[in-house]
């Protein structure tokens, strides 16, 4: 069933006219039913087709269907979300695209839910992730490069979220160091990165990444720090396009760190987007609390800040980085 829906989605959006149910059953082999059943499965999950007799069928609008179907008609990639896992509901993408891993699934699988009933952030914390109120979706990737490159994904990921809301939605996100997007100075989006590993290799790597996109309000305690898209720009995003622009752009900037290992061919990009660069920033490091300047991140996303005369590398994970003021 899902090639036929797949596959009668990518007839039907490719002709802006009519197409008659005898095409639709030569080019897919299956008998009528087949196709109607397909038609009518495709108006359930929202998207407005027009039947008519003696012309046969034609795709008005999509609206906001967010289906795998959908993602994957959008997807202009190479293996980046080609094997797509989407759920109604589940407890965490993340914990979803370890079990895919585990049970075998290939590099570049793509989980995506509704709604989380389990969403992770870092440090422990949770991740509001309700239904319909965002992207929740989860990159599994195999990559062969040492376990201490894998911090550098998450700046990769951060990079590919900024752009696919550029594409999605047609405005300009920026970089908190290492991993936040932010508008405005609040977070519209979070990135979680975990992976498996043994000994000096990785068996896989699981990019988590969660974009607020319909949410009209948040929960008291992060009203002052989070955002949406919505809020943002006033408007209705649709989440597959940003999901597979997020695809798009994470499968591009994916193949430029692999052909280095490491940032030196998306440093530059990375700094542009950054938001704090050549601002004051607060490093809570473990070792205790210091202010320097943000000099943007080296070729291996280690934030360098200027104290006391002195470039200090900051390492993500070890240390949270905040504007002066508050959260930038
Ligand atoms: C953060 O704390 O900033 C990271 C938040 C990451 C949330 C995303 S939503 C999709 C994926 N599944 C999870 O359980 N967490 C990540």
């Amino acid at each position: 069933m899902k090639t036929k829906i797949l596959k009668i989605l990518k007839i039907l959006k490719g002709t802006p006219e009519y197409v008659s149910g005898q095409e639709l059953c030569t080019h897919l082999g299956v008998s009528r039913t087949a196709v109607w059943k397909v038609i009518r499965q495709l108006q359930e999950e929202g998207y407005e087709i027009e039947a008519k007799r003696n012309r046969g069928y034609r795709l008005r609008e999509c609206g906001d269907v967010y289906t795998g179907a959908e993602i994957e008609c959008l997807l202009n990639t190479r293996q980046a979300g080609r094997n797509l896992v989407f759920l109604e509901q589940v407890d965490s993408t993340n914990n979803e695209a370890k079990r895919q891993a585990e049970q075998g699934a290939p590099d570049g699988t793509l989980v995506v839910a509704l709604e989380q009933s389990g969403g992770k952030g870092r440090r422990g914390r949770s991740w509001v992730s309700e239904r319909g109120a965002g992207v929740w979706m989860s990159l599994m990737i195999r990559p062969d490069i040492l376990p201490e490159c894998a911090s550098m994904l998450t700046l990769v990921a951060a990079m590919a979220v900024e752009a696919g809301i550029r594409q999605a939605a047609g405005i300009e996100g920026r970089i908190k160091w290492p991993n936040d997007v932010v508008l405005d100075g609040k977070k519209v989006c979070g990135i979680l990165t975990e992976m498996s590993t043994e000994m000096e290799s990785i068996h896989y790597v699981v990019v988590g990444i969660g974009i607020n996109v319909g949410a009209r309000e948040f929960p008291e305690e992060i009203r002052d720090v989070a955002t949406s898209l919505r809020l943002y720009t006033g408007k209705d995003v649709r989440r597959a396009v940003l999901a597979a622009a997020v695809t798009d752009a994470w499968e591009i900037y994916y193949e430029k760190f692999l052909k280095t290992m490491d940032l030196s061919l998306l440093a530059e990009e990375y700094n542009r987007n950054l938001v704090n660069i050549g601002r004051e920033v607060r490093v809570m490091a473990p070792e205790g609390a210091y202010s320097g300047i943000s000099h943007g991140i080296n070729d291996r996303g280690e934030l360098l800040v200027e104290t006391e005369g002195k470039i200090k590398n900051v390492i993500s994970g070890e240390v949270s980085v905040r504007g002066i003021y508050g959260y930038v």
